[in-house]
């Protein structure tokens, strides 16, 4: 039926393929998401491309992105299966899961992010203890340059640790270390040239090198996860649930009876491992985006001191501070815009025949969301391809909402650790800001700073090292 409804005349137009590889040789295979936006300056904002075998539909621009993804909610709400992730993940969890699995694995992980403290008092206490962690170990670099991409991402992840198993990891723990290795190599390969192409060419799969470290590393993962909840098991206690895998746990006793349940160990190693990677790089990275942009733009760094040093002065930085901040709220807003970590969105779906902008999409079709396409379109941002915290402020320098700002997507998939995500990023980063003034090795200077992203799953800015001075 898909086939049949891409020859209809009414079918999103595009570039025409040509045989097995589609469109492929016009697309920029390393940061596929430029070819879109320059496409839908050709084809306006619904258009399709075939990607090898597989044809999709890219939505482009704020009114589009959101006609379909909010107010064509239910329509939009499915993942296709991406071969890659189909066999890592077999469809279950929550990110790469269909139909009533992922509904009941969404439901289930909002509840009880929530009720372990997500958007409260609990989760900030926690945020800021970490920060005490990441202080101290930055402090030990004495000014030096160094790659923080470890550090960040460290700290980043003792958050989501936390939560899933109710402790923290020491920073030099062999385990930890391995873990977080793990988890950035497979957001690196999952968005590298070959992984892409084996998502179009799944016979391709044995030749591919990225492809079996991608395996390999999961099913290491997977080992991880499985053990350190076999642990948790022998002391479960259904009275003093102390993290997200023992609510899991005790779901499962309490449907032991029924077998068509979903609590089973396949969907918790999967959503563990889900709410790792959903949870580490994508904050990690933007943190550094923040970082980078901060030492791109000094002046725009002791804007924000300024602000800290009048608002919160030596004391410890709380959500709470965030309402009296407005500068430095845009600035955190600003980074999200810039950073643009996943340009493409996550894919999604068709569930039924939809018309958009008088075209048909068939049910069953994959859709990219083109948030690139969001967070810089032209009429929704005054300058879109620059760094300018402006966006978010007014004449009088308060705090602007954008409806265009949707770094976490829409809709019935959008981002389940939104609020979760956003706290970290805010307290994080002002902490940091209030200890250290960041700034490129000697020798470098801001001009020198490489704005480009480079390739990965979630697009980061390229290697770099900081210097972290302390502040008196
Ligand atoms: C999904 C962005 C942090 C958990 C997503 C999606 C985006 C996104 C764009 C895809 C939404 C869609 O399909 O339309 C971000 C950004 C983050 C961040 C920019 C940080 C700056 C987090 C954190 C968590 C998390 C900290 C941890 C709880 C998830 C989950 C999904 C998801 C579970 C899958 C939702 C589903 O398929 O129903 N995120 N995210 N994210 N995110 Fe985040």
């Amino acid at each position: 039926k898909f086939w049949n409804s891409s020859f209809r005349e009414d079918f999103p137009p595009g570039p025409k393929p040509l045989p097995i590889i589609g469109n492929l040789h016009i697309m920029n295979l390393k940061r596929p998401y430029r070819t879109m936006l320059e496409l839908s300056k050709k084809y306006g904002p619904v258009f399709s491309i075939q990607m090898g075998c597989q044809k999709m539909v890219v939505l482009s621009g704020y009114e589009m992105v959101k006609e379909a993804l909010v107010n064509q909610a239910d329509a939009f709400a499915e993942r296709p299966k991406i071969p890659v992730f189909a066999d890592t993940s077999k469809g279950y969890g929550i990110i790469f899961s269909h139909g009533n699995n992922w509904k009941v694995m969404r439901r289930f992980t909002l509840t009880t992010l929530r009720d372990f403290g997500m958007g409260k008092r609990a989760i900030e206490d926690r945020i800021v203890e970490e920060n005490g962690f990441l202080t101290k170990d930055i402090e030990s670099r004495k000014g030096k340059p160094f790659e923080i991409t470890t550090i960040i991402n460290a700290a980043v992840a003792n958050i989501i640790v936390s939560i899933l198993l109710g402790e923290r990891f020491d920073y030099k723990n062999p385990t930890f270390l391995r873990l977080l290795s793990l988890m950035s190599e497979n957001a690196r390969l999952a968005g590298s040239p070959s992984v892409t192409l084996y998502n179009m060419c799944p016979a391709l799969g044995f030749l591919l090198r990225n492809y079996k470290i991608l395996l390999h590393n999961t099913s290491e993962l997977h080992s991880f996860i499985r053990l350190t909840f076999i642990e948790r098991l022998k002391e479960l206690d259904k009275n003093d649930q102390r993290s997200f895998i023992d609510a899991f746990l005790v779901r499962q006793q309490e449907e032991k009876s029924n077998t068509n349940g979903y609590f089973h160990n396949d969907n918790l190693i999967s959503l563990v491992n889900n709410l790792f990677a959903a949870g580490i790089e994508t904050t990690s990275t933007t943190l550094r985006w923040g970082l980078l942009l901060m030492m791109k733009y000094p002046q725009i760094q002791s804007k924000v001191q300024e602000e800290i040093a009048r608002v919160i002065g030596s004391a410890q930085p709380r959500i709470e501070h965030r309402t009296k901040m407005p500068y430095t709220d845009a600035v955190v807003h600003e980074i999200q815009r810039f950073a643009n970590i996943l340009p493409m969105d996550l894919p999604h779906e068709t569930t039924e025949d939809v018309t958009l902008k008088g075209y048909f999409i068939p049910k069953g079709t994959y859709i990219i969301p083109l948030l690139a396409s969001v967070l810089q379109d032209e009429s929704q941002w005054k300058k879109p391809d620059k760094f300018n915290p402006e966006h978010f402020l007014d004449s009088q320098g308060k705090f602007v909402k954008k409806e265009a700002f949707m770094p976490f997507s829409a809709g019935r998939r959008i981002c389940a650790g939104e609020t979760l995500a956003k706290m970290e990023l805010f307290l994080f980063f002002t902490s940091l800001l209030q200890r250290f003034t960041f700034h490129p090795p000697p020798g470098v200077t801001s001009s020198d700073l490489d704005l480009t992203p480079a390739v990965g799953f979630t697009t980061p800015p390229m290697p770099h090292k900081v210097c972290a001075e302390p502040r008196s």
